[in-house]
């Protein structure tokens, strides 16, 4: 069950189209011959069990992991996601992972700019400038946040909204997230949530990995359910229920894994979470 558009359909062209991609970590097939439009403007929820893939498969579109096989279209155009870099600057995708990958102890507006310094070269001279678009950004995405506070007295949920001021700042097209309210507290859930929504009004695509079905339920306009590895069912959020969900996820026998050779794995090596590696 995929929504994929002809190429020659332009109006409706995807941002960007996964075609039959796969990874594999030794015996163990993490994504399984995936293919994927993503669309511009859209929210997808990703949902799945333990190990079902979802996170490899941003790591695939971050670039943290290169594909066994496969290809990805930007726009129509073949591309090849080698780094976190092409992925960031050639495609706009933006990663906002679950540790955040952020500095507690420097300021809110110096972590917006954080690993971005080279390319604002300009900019980077006129600290006042920076703070200025700090607060604009910090402004749009309606907080109460301070570009001078430390980011360290965040909570977790305000720490969420720095990560996601970055994508505006620097005109990401596509934000993905993986679990962004598991580590929160319930008070913060629906502030991230909201964050997504504005994302979304601002033209963003986002892409969000969660187990709280409620919250892929509240945000995404398509949902994409993982099974071992591949893209079980690709379904709009129209009329879903939670046990509609859990239905798609564990509807017929499961295996929690698969290996290559098709077999269950006996024990699975456990999921290795994407490493503070920086383009
Ligand atoms: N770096 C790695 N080395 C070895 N195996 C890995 C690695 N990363 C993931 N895997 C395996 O690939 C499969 C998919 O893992 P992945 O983390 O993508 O699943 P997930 O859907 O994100 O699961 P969860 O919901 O638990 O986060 C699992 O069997 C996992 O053990
Ligand atoms: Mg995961």
């Amino acid at each position: 069950m995929s929504t994929e558009a002809p190429p020659q359909q332009t109006a409706a062209e995807p941002l960007l189209s996964v075609r039959h991609v796969s990874k594999h970590f030794g015996p163990v097939v993490a994504v399984d011959d995936v293919s994927l439009d993503i669309h511009p403007h859209e929210v997808v929820g990703l949902i799945g069990d333990n190990g079902a893939g979802k996170s490899t498969f941003l790591s695939l579109l971050t670039g943290f992991y290169r594909s066994d096989s496969g290809e990805f279209l930007y726009k129509g155009k073949p591309v090849t996601i080698t780094s976190p870099r092409t992925s960031r600057h050639q495609l706009g995708i933006e990663m906002i992972y679950q540790n955040l990958r952020l500095a507690p102890d420097l300021t809110v507006w110096e972590n917006l700019f954080l690993g971005e310094e080279r390319r604002l070269a300009g900019f980077i001279a006129d600290r006042r400038g920076m703070r200025t678009r700090a607060a604009e950004v910090l402004r749009q995405l309606n907080t109460k946040i301070r570009p001078s506070e430390l980011l360290g007295n965040l909570s977790g949920g305000e720490q969420q909204a720095v990560a996601i001021g970055r994508a505006l700042l620097f005109e990401r097209d596509i934000i993905l997230m993986d679990e962004p309210t598991a580590a929160i507290s319930v008070a913060k859930v629906e502030d991230v949530l909201r964050l997504v929504k504005e994302l979304k009004e601002y033209g963003k695509t986002v892409i969000i990995v969660s187990h709280r079905l409620e919250d892929i339920l509240d945000v995404a306009d398509r949902i994409v359910v993982f099974y071992q590895g591949s893209t079980r069912h690709v379904v709009r959020n129209e009329g879903l229920t939670i046990s509609d969900l859990v239905h798609m996820m564990f509807g017929s026998e499961t295996h929690p894994y698969k290996q290559a050779n098709g077999a269950p794995a006996a024990q699975a090596p456990a999921p290795v979470e994407p490493s503070a590696e920086e383009a």
